[in-house]
C-alpha cells in the first residue's frame, strides 16, 4: 500500500486548483439511472470514489464514457437492478441507485452498507421513505428488496434529522413518481442543490430548490442533459487549512466563498486572513492562530466534512478550542493519530478539548477514513520531523493528485510507492 511522506515546517506559497466535488458527483452520476438517455457531466473529478460508482453503474446497464473531465453516462436500457455487496461495502454512497432504480424500474436490490468506520449510518429514512412512496421494503439477506409494482407515487415526507443522501435518493425517486412529493426538512448542502438543478435541467419539476422543503411533481420521463459540477467545498477547505497551518498565502482556483461560509468564518475568528479573489479566494496568515470553538452543522453549518482538518489547524493554536461534532457519533478517530504528534487533545462525549502546543512532532501514522487522513497530512506540514501516513487509500478516495498540489506549494511531500 502507498505511503504519504511529509517532512514538515515549509510554508506553502502559490495557487492550488479545486476540481469538482466528490459529494456531488456521486449522486449526479446516480441520477442518470432515471433517463433513458445520456447524461453528461463535465468537471467531474478523478476520483476512487467516482470509478467505484461508475463500475456499479455498469453493472447496471449504464455505459459510461469519459474523456478528461467530461463524463457520459447513457442508461438506455438497465439490464439489471441489484447492487452487490462487494461493490456497495467499498463505498457507502453506492446506496443512492435505491430511488433512481425503483422509481425507473419498479424494483430495486440493493446491499445493505452496514457499519463504517464513522459510525453506524444506518439508511433508514431513505427507505422510510420509498416506503411513504408506496413501495415495499424487505431485508434479507444482507439486501434491502424494494417492490414498487404500480410504481412510486407522491408523498409527504417530514425527515425527523438532516440527511443529506436521503434527500438525494427521495428528491430522484419523486422526479418520476405519480404527483407531488413535498420533502420537509430536506437537506440545504450546495451538493443537493447541484443535484436538484441537474434534474431540472433533465426535464424534473422541482419548487424550492436551496431551501429546506422541496415540492416535486412527477414526470413521466426524463431526457438527456448536460451539466456542470460545482467546485469541492470539501477539497477547498481543506486546502485552506493546509495553507493556514503553515503560515502561507495560498491562492485556491475555480472555487468560492459562498460555499463555505460557516468554515471562513471560523478560519478568520482563527486569525486567518481570507479574501476573496478573481477566481476564487486567498488564504493567508501572518500572525499565530486563536484558538476557536467550532460545531458541525448541517448545511449552512460547519461541515462535519472538514472537522479533523479545522482540529489538525487547532493544535498549534494559542490558547484552547473545543470542538464539538454533532453529525456522526464516532468521528474522532484522528485524536489519538494527532496525540501521537504532540497535540494535547481530551475527548468529553462528541466534544473535543484541544490545548495549543508549540509545535508538533512527525510520526508514522495512519486513519480510518478520508477526512481524518487527510487531517494528519495538514498536521505533518507544520510537525517538525517526517511524518508518514499510511492507508493512502483513504486519501484517494477523495483527493485528486493530493501530494502534487501540495508540492507545487513548495510542501517537502512525496508518494511512497509500495513495491511490494
Ligand atoms: C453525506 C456525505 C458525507 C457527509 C455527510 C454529512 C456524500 C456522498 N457523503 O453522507 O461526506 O459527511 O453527508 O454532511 O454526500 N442517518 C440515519 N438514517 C438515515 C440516514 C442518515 O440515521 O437513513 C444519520 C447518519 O448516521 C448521520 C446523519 O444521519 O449520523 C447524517 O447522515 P447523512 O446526512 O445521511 O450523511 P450521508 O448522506 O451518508
Amino acid at each position: 500500500m502507498d505511503r504519504i511522506r511529509i517532512r514538515g515546517g515549509r510554508r506553502l506559497a502559490g495557487q492550488i486548483a479545486i476540481g469538482g466535488a466528490k459529494n456531488a458527483a456521486l449522486p449526479l452520476m446516480a441520477a442518470s439511472i432515471l433517463a433513458d438517455e445520456p447524461l453528461t457531466l463535465t468537471n467531474t473529478p478523478a476520483l476512487a470514489d467516482i470509478a467505484t460508482l461508475a463500475t456499479l453503474l455498469e453493472q447496471l446497464g449504464v455505459v459510461v464514457t469519459r474523456d478528461g473531465r467530461t463524463m457520459k453516462l447513457d442508461c438506455a436500457r438497465v439490464t439489471s437492478t441489484t447492487a452487490p455487496y462487494d461493490l456497495v461495502r467499498k463505498m457507502r454512497a453506492s446506496v443512492l441507485v435505491l430511488g433512481p432504480l425503483v422509481a425507473r424500474e419498479r424494483r430495486a436490490r440493493v446491499s445493505l452498507p452496514g457499519g463504517c468506520a464513522i459510525g453506524a449510518r444506518p439508511v433508514d429514512l431513505h427507505l422510510k421513505g420509498l416506503e411513504a412512496m408506496g413501495a415495499r421494503i424487505e431485508l434479507a439477506e444482507g439486501y434491502v428488496e424494494a417492490l414498487a409494482p404500480q410504481g412510486l407515487r407522491g408523498a409527504e415526507i417530514v425527515f425527523p434529522f438532516v440527511s443529506v443522501g436521503a434527500t438525494e435518493n427521495l428528491l430522484m425517486a419523486a422526479t418520476l413518481a405519480r404527483g407531488t412529493t413535498v420533502l420537509k426538512n430536506a437537506a440545504r448542502e450546495p451538493e443537493v442543490e447541484d443535484l436538484a438543478h441537474c434534474l431540472v435541467a433533465m426535464g424534473a419539476r422541482i419548487e424550492g430548490i436551496g431551501g429546506d422543503r422541496l415540492t416535486i411533481h412527477g414526470v413521466d420521463r426524463l431526457a438527456a442533459a448536460t451539466h456542470a459540477i460545482l467546485p469541492d467545498r470539501i477539497e477547498t477547505g481543506t486546502y485552506a487549512m493546509a495553507a493556514a497551518i503553515t503560515g502561507g498565502d495560498v491562492e485556491l482556483t475555480g472555487t468560492r466563498i459562498g460555499l463555505l461560509e460557516a468554515t471562513v468564518a471560523s478560519m478568520r475568528t482563527a486569525g486567518i486572513t481570507v479574501e476573496p479573489t478573481a477566481s476564487g479566494f486567498r488564504v493567508r496568515r501572518d500572525g499565530p492562530i486563536q484558538g476557536t470553538d467550532v460545531m458541525t452543522e448541517p448545511y449552512p453549518g460547519f461541515a462535519t466534512d472538514l472537522q479533523a482538518q479545522m482540529m489538525a489547524l487547532l493544535t498549534v493554536a494559542e490558547g484552547a478550542s473545543m470542538i464539538t461534532e454533532t453529525i456522526f457519533e464516532n468521528r474522532f478517530m484522528h485524536v489519538p493519530e494527532l496525540r501521537r504528534m504532540g497535540a494535547n487533545i481530551n475527548l468529553h462525549g462528541s466534544s473535543a478539548m484541544v490545548r495549543g502546543v508549540r509545535r508538533l512532532t512527525g510520526a508514522p501514522v495512519m486513519a480510518t477514513d478520508l477526512r481524518a487522513s487527510v487531517s494528519l497530512v495538514i498536521a505533518g506540514l507544520a510537525a517538525g520531523g517526517e511524518t508518514v501516513v499510511n492507508r493512502v487509500y483513504h486519501l484517494d478516495r477523495g483527493y485528486e493528485r493530493l501530494e502534487d498540489k501540495l508540492a507545487a506549494c513548495g510542501a517537502d511531500i512525496e508518494r511512497l510507492k509500495d513495491t511490494a
